[in-house]
């Protein structure tokens, strides 16, 4: 497998599915830093929310246990996030265990050779980072930091004797700066004896769990090459070397078959405790709902919704049509469970795009935009792709943009990059193309085209299609009634069937699940025909306005949507076209898929790291579940 980048699938959100594939968490007889922190995060946020309830005066109902990611969103009344609230647990496990990716051998990352001081401090400028990151808004940068400063800790149980010590709660000084973390054994102090051939309960000093005296052990993976100083304890275990170098032996808790695996459940449980207690001081900075967005848990969508708005001369009379339909976007939204947490707005002008505008309250964001004026732009093309760029660095992942223009890329050169950084937040783009009228057009500048031509428009088919939106092309006057039709697309809870962009006729199936509902087909193009099967074998041509299949029907511009009737099975779609079109079949189901671009790492430890970008091209991919790459790469 070296070399290959894997693709990895989660399946979840319905229970039963979830749990089939999710189920090691909860099998087996040790905890791992995943299961750890997973039911820290769950414990914690069922506690969050529980305090707002009573706080608003609402009840609160437990979620059944063990709890799970769909339970806690639900007993949070955010049913919907329970998607965006998994996706936030990985993301926080993966940066957990990508510790042991990276940093293997230091020491201090793991609390191993008595580097107490050093492990506390990882933590706690983590935990800082996490707070300065909750405050910014950024929350993908807190559930990195905050991964990353959880392995420590939790291995801080495993690796260090504290359980030995007879604790029955966690050192609350590994989350403070300013403390004492207890008695640190000496470096010279010895703190272990051999251990009895396997048997390793007594191997610790009796004076130093007299004395209450902190220790850890040594670990190292060269045979014969010991840093360990003379009397030390070892970690322990097959691929410690330094166990077999006297003190034989070692002493973590990381499974229960290490060489104090008998304390394992106490450790693992203190480690959830501890994990609790530092979710707690960051809810504690933060605030319960900042906390719980963090976590990818809102009443409303955790999304931006943005605009990007062609402001050049060009557009001076669209700018008003403009912002009615973002009037009637953003008001089809409040209120709902996709109600965007923060709206962004882009202008873009020639040469100039920006700034990035950014506001949570919604009637702010409207008048913005309706203080937008259209001035400028020489010739036709212009900045767009620089200005979406900006708005896709500035939004949250998963967001909304839609990108309005009647005039073709300047900057064309950023279509890579552009690509890449949609894939990476898997943000959805739709394009309104307004094709202006010839006098529009030649205000502008000489040339007699009433819409832009076939290769320009191509570019924003490429980047909305990518991007799971739609490229529509239409009239000024059929703008509002466009963007009536799509945000109607945009639901939080839709899953897409089939996707494709051909320019030729195709064939296409695609399945309707008994649990998909609400079946909607958008097809993008002109002068396009076609005929749809249905399982039963049953069809209707695109001509026929009077068959059983199709049970309504809207058009406008370049863009049509059908709903279908639900019948489960096989579907088939055939198009028949000379010009270019897309095609996409969307539908409403409780099932949907998460995923990350993996590839093998190249640490000590076998395991996987999860790219920052799509895998490189030339390389092949391959599909993994996400519980084995995790599994592998736990060092613990
Ligand atoms: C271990 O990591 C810490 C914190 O990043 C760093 O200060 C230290 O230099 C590293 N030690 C080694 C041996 O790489
Ligand atoms: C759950 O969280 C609460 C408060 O956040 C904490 O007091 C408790 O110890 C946690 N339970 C476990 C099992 O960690
Ligand atoms: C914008 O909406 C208002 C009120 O809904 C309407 O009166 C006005 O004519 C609209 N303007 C345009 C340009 O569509």
């Amino acid at each position: 497998m070296s070399g290959l980048a894997a693709l990895c699938f989660l399946l979840l959100q319905t229970g039963a599915c979830g749990f089939e594939i999710l189920g090691w968490f909860f099998r087996g007889k040790s905890l791992t830093h995943e299961d750890i922190t997973e039911r820290a995060i769950l414990n914690t946020t069922v506690q969050v929310c529980r305090a707002l309830a009573l706080a608003e005066g609402k009840d609160f109902t437990f979620p059944p246990q063990p709890f799970t990611a769909q339970g806690v969103a639900a007993a949070c009344s955010a049913p919907k996030s329970s998607k965006s609230f998994r996706q936030a647990i990985q993301k926080v496990i993966f940066w957990n265990v990508r510790v042991d990716l990276r940093y293997a051998l230091n020491a201090s990352f793991h609390f191993d050779e008595e580097s107490f001081i050093e492990g506390r401090r990882i933590i706690t400028v983590g935990i800082q980072a996490v707070k300065a990151s909750n405050k910014k808004e950024n929350f993908e940068a807190a559930r990195q930091n905050l991964g990353q400063c959880l392995h420590p800790l939790q291995d801080f149980y495993s690796h260090s004797n504290w359980v030995e010590l007879g604790n029955q709660f966690p050192n609350p000084n590994l989350i403070r700066s300013d403390t004492s973390i207890g008695n640190i054994a000496d470096k010279s102090r010895a703190t272990c004896r051999n251990c009895d051939g396997k048997d390793c309960r007594n191997n610790i000093l009796e004076d130093i769990i007299a004395e209450g005296i902190l220790t850890s052990g040594y670990f190292g993976v060269v045979p014969f090459v010991s840093t360990k100083p003379k009397g030390k304890c070892s970690h322990g275990g097959a691929v410690d070397q330094t166990s077999t170098i006297q003190p034989k032996g070692g002493i973590n808790k990381d499974t229960v078959d290490s060489s104090h695996g008998f304390l394992h459940s106490e450790a693992a449980n203190m480690a959830i405790a501890a994990t609790s207690a530092l979710l707690e001081d960051i809810r504690r900075a933060a605030g319960d709902k900042p906390f719980l967005q963090m976590m990818g848990i809102s009443r409303g969508s955790n999304k931006a919704l943005c605009f990007v708005i062609d402001t050049t001369g060009s557009m001076a009379d669209d700018i008003a049509t403009v912002s009615n339909v973002t009037a009637s976007i953003i008001n089809s939204k409040v209120g709902t469970e996709d109600e965007p947490s923060v709206y962004i707005l882009v202008p873009f002008n020639d040469p100039g795009f920006g700034p990035l505008k950014k506001t949570t309250d919604p009637e702010v964001f409207k008048n913005t935009i309706n203080s937008l004026s259209a001035a400028g732009g020489g010739d036709v093309p212009e900045m767009s792709l620089s200005a979406l760029q900006l708005a896709l660095a500035g939004a949250p992942s998963s967001s909304e943009i839609f990108l309005f223009t009647d005039a073709p890329a300047k900057d064309a050169h950023l279509k890579s990059t552009i690509i890449a950084l949609i894939e990476r937040t898997e943000t959805v783009v739709n394009f309104m193309i307004t094709t202006s009228t010839a006098t529009n057009r030649l205000r502008r500048s000489e040339q007699q085209h009433t819409r832009i031509a076939a290769a320009d428009a191509q570019l924003y088919r490429d980047l909305a299609q990518t991007s799971g939106g739609q490229a529509i092309e239409v009239t000024k006057s059929e703008l509002l009634e466009a963007s009536s039709i799509i945000t109607d697309s945009s639901s939080s809870s839709l899953v897409t069937l089939l996707q494709a962009t051909r320019n030729q006729a195709d064939n296409f199936l695609f399945i309707v699940d008994e649990t998909v509902t609400n079946v909607r087909i958008y097809i993008t193009g002109s002068s396009i025909t076609f005929t749809l099967i249905s399982p039963t074998g049953e069809s209707q041509q695109s001509s026929d306005t009077t068959g059983s299949l199709i049970t309504s029907s809207q058009s406008v511009g370049n863009f049509q949507t059908l709903r279908i009737i639900k019948q489960v099975g096989q579907w088939e779609i055939k198009m028949v076209s000379t010009n270019p079109y897309s095609l996409k079949v969307i539908g409403q189901s409780p099932i949907d898929f998460l995923f990350d671009f993996v590839e093998v790492s190249q640490g000590v430890f076998t395991g996987f790291d999860v790219l920052e970008t799509r895998p490189k091209a030339g390389k092949g991919a391959s599909k993994c579940e996400l519980d084995e790459a995790l599994k592998s790469s736990s060092r613990n």
